[in-house]
């Protein structure tokens, strides 16, 4: 496998990848089989994007797919707790199941606000699925039913996940090389 030059090592390949997440599209089958309307994947703008693609196509059944954007990091790489939604839902959720897919849980301050302002609109049940956790990072409780991997508390890139926009096109995941910061 070819590695970007400004990647120092992978954590995670495009292998490990996928076959997490055929495991995690089967628990999603079979735990909403039941539900009177499809899941909706509510997928969060730009990190999950590639996460939900192939999210969706693991889940052998009918699923639908909604987005949010909002603003977290900016290009820099600490959480700032402030969150603004820069595009709303086109659904209207009440009385349906969601899931949302997030890239990476952090600090959590993201998901917790996220959490609480779809749960105002009354959805029927409401879940959260990240592909990626960081060990002992998280700030406040997130509640989140299906983790792909822990992942220790570097900063990563690749399958969607960037630093100031690059390296979201990536199929591995990786850590960058302290050099790339400094420029
Ligand atoms: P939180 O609010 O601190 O949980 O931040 C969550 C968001 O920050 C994620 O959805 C990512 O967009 C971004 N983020 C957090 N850690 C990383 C990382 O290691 N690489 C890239 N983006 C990250
Ligand atoms: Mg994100």
């Amino acid at each position: 496998m070819d590695i970007h030059a400004d990647i120092d090592h992978v954590i995670l390949t495009e292998e490990q990848i996928a076959g997490r997440i055929r495991e995690i599209g089967a628990a999603l089958k079979r735990d909403y089989a039941d539900a009177p309307r499809p899941v909706l994947l509510v997928a969060v703008l730009r990190g999950a994007a590639l996460f939900v693609a192939d999210l969706a196509r693991a889940i052998d059944g009918r699923v639908e797919l909604d987005f949010m954007a909002v603003s977290s990091y900016g290009s820099t790489t600490k959480s700032s707790g402030v969150v603004r939604i820069l595009k709303d839902l086109d659904e209207d959720i009440e009385g349906r199941d969601v899931v949302v897919v997030e890239d990476i849980l952090d600090t959590g301050l993201t998901l917790k606000y996220l959490l609480r302002n779809l749960a105002s609109r009354k959805p029927r049940s409401l879940e959260v699925v990240t592909l990626l956790s960081k060990e002992g990072k998280q700030e406040v409780p997130i509640e989140c039913k299906y983790i792909g991997f822990s992942v220790p508390d570097e900063f990563v890139v690749g399958y969607g996940l960037d630093y100031a926009e690059r390296y979201r096109n990536l199929p591995y995941i990786g850590v960058l090389k302290p050099a790339v910061y400094a420029d």
